[in-house]
């Protein structure tokens, strides 16, 4: 699917990112040469995504290194991973990513050519996370068959990974396959990525859907036009609890309710096996003005009081499968993700 829409670049040792926070109104690039621009993209959700932060991280911690000897790079090394680790603390891919740029640099910390070993290494990252969306899709595409009425929140689509996406892949899959389907997308207040992102992705690539706020969920799945709900994930822990953008829970709750079965897809790289449950998970609190505006303009009262958790975590209990790249995980989840991550 060619037209999709591409969040990072590595072109020319320049780290290019699609500027999300410009989406859907303007289509820009902002061309990161340094360290702190990176950290700073990441901060302010230009890049955003767990995926995509991670593969932006991993491009990022090289920038200003070309051209450097390997004891300068392994010199400073440590501190920039861990810099770049601090943006943000919910998604796990950011850290996975990083640390796997660590370990290469303690490898090949003697090597002549470092840069370019570190520069390969995180174009790994970035194909590896491509072949883990189209996988997917696949996984994915017989729910979607079965499930053609669907509805997502946030964005987990290209604009947060490499291409494709998770949550939004077995979409495009049954697309491509010639399935008619037709997606709900909550608009995900505070921030609207999904009115913003995911709306724009699927209506340009020819998907049928229907933009609703958050608090219209209940009445569509009332009104029986919901057959299952896909979300991502930013981290999956140990037992198969799973943090998502904050309105995620109200959703798996909803469709307790209901009976609607409720997926959530992810690269392996997004479960971690080091978080035991949910309560482990550091959810990101962000500046509560995000909640009193509306694009920009103040729509509560000067001093009063509010709160902006990014994330929220949906228990295991709630949740009917996870579509990975390596299959379909289905409960009791401590044991399909120890199974799946080695550890049984
Ligand atoms: O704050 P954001 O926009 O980075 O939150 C993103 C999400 O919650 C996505 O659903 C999640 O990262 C999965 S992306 C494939």
């Amino acid at each position: 699917m060619d037209n999709m829409p591409r969040a990072v670049k590595w072109q020319n040792d320049q780290l290019i990112l699609l500027d999300q926070r410009k989406l859907p109104n303007i289509e820009e690039d902002v061309v990161c040469d340094s360290i702190d621009q990176v950290f700073d993209a990441i901060k302010t959700l230009t890049v955003r995504g767990a995926p995509a932060i991670g593969i932006a991280a991993a491009y990022g911690v090289l920038l200003g290194y070309k051209g450097q000897s390997a004891q300068i790079i392994s010199d400073s090394f440590d501190e920039r991973a861990d810099y770049l680790i601090s943006a943000r603390p919910t998604a796990v891919n950011l850290a996975w990513a990083i640390e796997r740029m660590r370990d290469c640099q303690k490898r090949h910390h003697n090597d002549e050519d470092l840069y370019q070993v570190l520069v390969d290494e995180a174009v790994a990252i970035h194909e590896e996370d491509k072949i883990a969306c189209h996988a997917i899709g696949d996984v994915g595409l017989p729910l979607v068959k079965a499930h053609p009425n669907l509805l997502t929140h946030c964005n987990a689509g290209s604009l947060a990974v490499s291409e494709m996406g998770t949550a939004l892949a077995p979409m495009y899959r049954a697309h491509q396959e010639g399935i008619r389907i037709h997606v709900f997308v909550d608009e995900t207040r505070p921030l609207l990525q999904g009115a913003r992102l995911t709306a724009y992705e699927l209506h340009r690539t020819g998907i049928d859907c229907t933009l609703i706020s958050d608090n219209m969920a209940a009445h569509v799945m009332g009104e029986g036009k919901v057959d299952m709900v896909i979300t991502g994930a930013d981290r999956i822990a140990a037992n198969g609890d799973a943090a998502n953008k904050i309105g995620t829970l109200n959703l798996a709750i909803l469709c307790q309710y209901y009976s609607i079965p409720m997926y959530i897809a992810v690269p392996l790289s997004t479960i971690d096996m080091n978080t035991a449950s949910g309560k482990d998970i550091v959810i990101e609190e962000r500046d509560p003005e995000e909640v009193k505006s509306y694009a920009g303009h103040p729509v509560a009262p000067v001093g009063v009081a509010a709160r902006s958790p990014a994330f929220d975590v949906t228990p295991n209990n709630l949740i009917r499968g996870i579509i990975t790249d390596a299959g379909l995980l289905e409960p009791p989840f401590d044991v399909s993700i120890a199974k799946v991550m080695g550890g049984a």
